[in-house]
């Protein structure tokens, strides 16, 4: 199982000037009589809430595993994991990153972007290749690590 990543930033110079961000990343089940149908409806549903709060990201649906990057003002994100814990067409979250104080987003076009598992190390590796905040390197290395290694796949025993 992935374990999970706490990270705070402490680079000089970064303050309140700075808008700060707050990133989490989680893997969770669906649950059973969650199908395509039912995804394109959570896209739609966070396509209308979160450009309105300022949170980006992407959610991957594959196997019958989420994944999802969220991306944007602390309270926001915080408001809308709450739901996210307690939303009945997923189950057996794992918590796999959260990172205070992001000085980039990774996904700044994407109000939420639905992308397929098949594509998933290709979105990471390019997220990676132009990161330059050395929180969100150190994540998504981690991610592609756990990808590779299969742990994001495993979530059976969660
Ligand atoms: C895997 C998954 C990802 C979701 N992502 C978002 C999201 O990015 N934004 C959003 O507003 N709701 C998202 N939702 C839906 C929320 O859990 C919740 O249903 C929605 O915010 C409406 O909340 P409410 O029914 O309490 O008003 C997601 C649900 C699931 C199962």
């Amino acid at each position: 199982m992935a374990s999970i990543l706490h990270l705070h930033g402490d680079e000089p110079g970064f303050g309140p000037a700075f808008p700060s961000l707050y990133n989490v990343v989680y893997c969770s089940r669906a649950t059973p009589g969650v199908d395509e149908a039912a995804v394109q409806r959570i896209i739609a549903t966070a396509r209308r809430w979160n450009p309105e709060h300022g949170v980006t990201g992407m959610l991957v649906f594959g196997s019958g595993i989420f994944f999802q990057w969220l991306e944007g003002p602390r309270d926001n994100v915080t408001a809308l994991m709450s739901r996210l814990r307690t939303d009945p067409r997923h189950d057996n979250f794992v918590l796999l990153s959260e990172v205070e104080d992001v000085r980039e987003r990774l996904f700044p076009d994407w109000d939420m972007e639905l992308v397929t598992s098949d594509h998933i190390r290709d979105v990471l590796q390019d997220a990676l290749d132009s990161a330059t905040d050395a929180q969100n390197v150190q994540v998504l290395g981690f991610l592609l690590t756990e990808l590779d290694a299969g742990s994001l796949r495993d979530l059976d025993s969660a």
